[in-house]
């Protein structure tokens, strides 16, 4: 572990809420492990954008009557007050279409071609002859070819799903005549020509996914194609050449420069010098599977292109899709969560508990249950944390007045709750640094239960358990430290309770959860459920509003 970070979250389009498959893949791990390194000591920033450029979102913002500018800076604020409201903090998020970005995007596109890795080719295109303008494929419709289903974009059938080989009776989107083929110059970045860099660079990076890094080999030993950066729209980075007849950049060459650009800018803010900062530190980009390709290979031939000035990611934590009770989210049929809609439903805390106990960091698909969320914040963030905290500083309050007593002499049970307290650290600590997030957060709820039992057993209603309730208080703060990255609110209660101040639970050392830093006379704060129960009435209804045919 190095004693810099940078931990990118993929960019968020700008055309559409955040939703609870955005945060269990990407921003809730990325969170936690932007927390937990800083509890780790690390100068860990994370950064983030809205990702602004490309066609659909033009066409969503003409659809509504407004300029992309304005559309895109409503949904940049709009995913602002969402991540704030879940606790994902960003230290700078900002936007694709940023002065800084768009500049980087076109400083990148210059050197690239400078070296010989970007290269024109003519590619034969849709153009209406009404407008006077090539039609990317979304401005394109007409008859799927698959299914028969009638005004379907020419790269997406809505109706099966498909991708149309070749639409029938083609129709410009704008006008509605029909367009004719006509060639036009493109320019295309030549992955294919760092195949051998990129199989070394993953084949020798040992902190990439296992299994990602074999189905992304297998892309390279299947041949990569070359990458048309280019298209015919008004809403993207010009191409900063002499007769590029207006074209712009492709979304998928200049957005992930965004990570480049809001790091760098913020850096830059803080005084530091970037460069020297991004090429010492630990970059991590955390993504879902759907975006492995972009990441594992053309933003990493991009980076090589650049001989390297922005060193490549260490980490690309790759997770898999959400279900939703087992079943494909789908915003049109209803099937689908928004992040907002949750929130004002239930605690950020619960959501974030809940996610990151069922998010494996693999490909798997990881799924969202309302029974299995109510019973697991139920049984383990109330009945297992909460409880623990409830009667440790419940019994220090009433039959201590409100101080932590002194130990006396340790018994066989009390040196075990020693020990457990003593390798809680380095043992969740080490899951943490393998990005087994999940695992850690087990292990920390196997402590809490562990220390369930212990009091218990002690039964400190009776004489000479003074220990116990002298361990018990100073383990509820060392859970209010580790649990600080999953859920942060409730730990800086826990925290308050404690009797503790000095910057919460953000401002300690991960080690030193597995003190007793607590001593005898410490005074805690007032001790109140830390939490409510998730009902079953609730959660019923939430069941049965899902898939009522979109919006509720
Ligand atoms: N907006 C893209 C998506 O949602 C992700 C872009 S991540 C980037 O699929 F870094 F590459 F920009
Ligand atoms: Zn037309």
């Amino acid at each position: 572990m190095r004693s810099r970070a940078i931990i990118t979250s993929a960019l968020p389009y700008a055309n559409g809420e955040i939703h609870l498959g955005h945060v269990a893949s990407t921003y809730l791990p990325a969170d936690v492990t932007a927390r937990f390194l800083g509890l780790k000591g690390v100068e860990a920033y994370h950064v983030c954008a809205t990702d602004d450029f490309g066609t659909p979102i033009l066409i969503q913002a003409e659809k509504e009557g407004r300029e992309p500018e304005e559309y895109v800076a409503h949904w940049n604020r709009r995913d602002r007050e969402d991540f704030e409201a879940l606790g994902v903090r960003f230290d700078a998020f900002s936007s694709t279409s940023s002065p800084e970005n768009v500049a980087l995007a076109g400083e990148v596109f210059l050197a690239l071609h400078g070296a010989g890795h970007i290269y024109e080719s003519d590619v034969v295109q849709f153009y209406c002859e009404a407008d006077g303008k090539f039609l990317p494929d979304r401005y394109v419709r007409g008859r799927c070819p698959s299914c028969g289903a009638a005004d379907q974009y020419s790269d997406l059938c809505e109706a099966c799903g498909g991708i149309p080989d070749e639409i029938e009776d083609p129709r410009c989107a704008i006008c509605g005549n029909r367009p004719v083929k006509r060639g036009s110059a493109h320019y295309f970045f030549r992955l294919s020509g760092f195949a051998g860099r990129l199989e070394e660079w993953l084949e020798g990076n040992r902190n990439l996914q296992p299994d990602v890094k074999k189905y992304v080999l297998n892309w390279i030993r299947g041949g990569l194609s070359d990458w048309d950066i280019t298209r015919d729209v008004r809403w993207g980075v010009p191409v900063p050449l002499e007769g590029a007849g207006g074209k712009v950049l492709y979304g998928w060459f200049d957005n992930h420069l965004a990570y480049v650009s809001a790091a760098f800018g913020l850096l830059r803010s803080r005084g530091a010098d970037p460069e020297e900062f991004w090429n010492g530190a630990d970059v991590y980009h955390f993504i879902g599977k759907d975006i492995a390709y972009h990441h594992y290979l053309l933003l990493a031939a991009v980076r090589m292109g650049l001989g390297e000035r922005y060193k490549l990611p260490d980490y690309i934590p790759t997770r898999g899709h959400l279900t939703l009770q087992s079943r494909k989210i789908s915003k049109s049929r209803g099937w689908y969560i928004g992040l907002r809609e949750f929130l004002g439903w239930y605690p950020a805390d619960y959501l974030r508990f809940y996610l990151a106990l069922v998010s494996p960091y693999s490909q798997d698909d990881l799924n969202f249950d309302w029974d299995d969320f109510a019973a697991r914040v139920n049984s383990e963030l109330i009945g297992n944390v909460g409880n623990l905290a409830n009667r440790a500083l419940g019994f220090a309050k009433r039959a201590h007045g409100g101080r932590v007593p002194a130990p006396g002499p340790y018994g066989e049970a009390d040196r075990a709750a020693l020990g457990e307290i003593g390798s809680l650290a380095a043992e969740a600590g080490a899951l943490m640094v393998a990005n087994r997030l999940d695992r850690a957060l087990r292990r920390i709820l196997g402590f809490s239960a562990s220390f369930n039992r212990y009091f218990q057993h002690a039964e400190p209603w009776k004489a000479g358990a003074d220990a116990c309730v002298h361990l018990s208080v100073n383990a509820v703060r060392s859970l209010a430290v580790v649990l600080h990255p999953f859920v942060p609110e409730s730990a800086a209660r826990m925290w308050s309770q404690l009797g503790l101040g000095g910057g919460g639970p953000s401002g300690q050392r991960w080690e030193s959860a597995s003190e007793v830093a607590l001593g005898a006379g410490h005074e805690i704060g007032e001790p109140a459920p830390l939490f409510a129960r998730v009902d079953a009435e609730g959660v019923r209804r939430r069941k049965e509003a899902l898939g009522g045919g979109g919006r509720r």
